[in-house]
């Protein structure tokens, strides 16, 4: 697969990932039970994310020690794998709002100017 074919699905997987965090946040914000359906949505994005991530690696020859830029991604995908457990105990809009900009934009802002 070519480098532009894993970075079309690098981004729709985005934003099926920012589409489940929508979703929790009303489902639990609504005092809702644990939704299997979102974090099968969640787990599949997060997923396809990182698995494109690493097809656009190789594509472009990056290997370990990853540069600074890749580390910062690494890092981010953990929290936005993991922030589901913050959303079910405080499902707080602007939590979640303030969360996914800056530690999306991060992941963006490292993507762009590889910083
Ligand atoms: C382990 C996880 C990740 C890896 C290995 C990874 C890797 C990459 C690579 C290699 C590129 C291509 C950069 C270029 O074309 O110069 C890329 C692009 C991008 N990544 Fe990731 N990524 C990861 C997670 C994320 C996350 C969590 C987000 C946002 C929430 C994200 C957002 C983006 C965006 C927006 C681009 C396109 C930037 C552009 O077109 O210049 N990535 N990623």
């Amino acid at each position: 697969m070519s480098l532009e074919i894993y970075k079309l699905i690098h981004l729709i997987s985005i934003l099926a990932l920012i589409f489940s965090f929508g979703l929790m946040i009303g489902h639990y914000k609504n005092g809702g039970e644990k939704n299997k359906q979102y974090n099968i949505i969640h787990g599949i994005s997060i997923t396809i994310i990182l698995i494109s991530g690493f097809g656009m690696l190789a594509r472009m020859s990056i290997h370990w020690p990853w540069p600074t830029w890749v580390i910062i991604k690494a890092l981010v995908w953990i929290v936005l794998g993991g922030i589901i457990v913050l959303f079910r105990k405080k499902p707080n809009s602007l939590i979640g709002l303030i969360s996914i900009l800056l530690f999306g934009g991060l992941a963006i802002f490292s993507a762009i100017y590889h910083i």
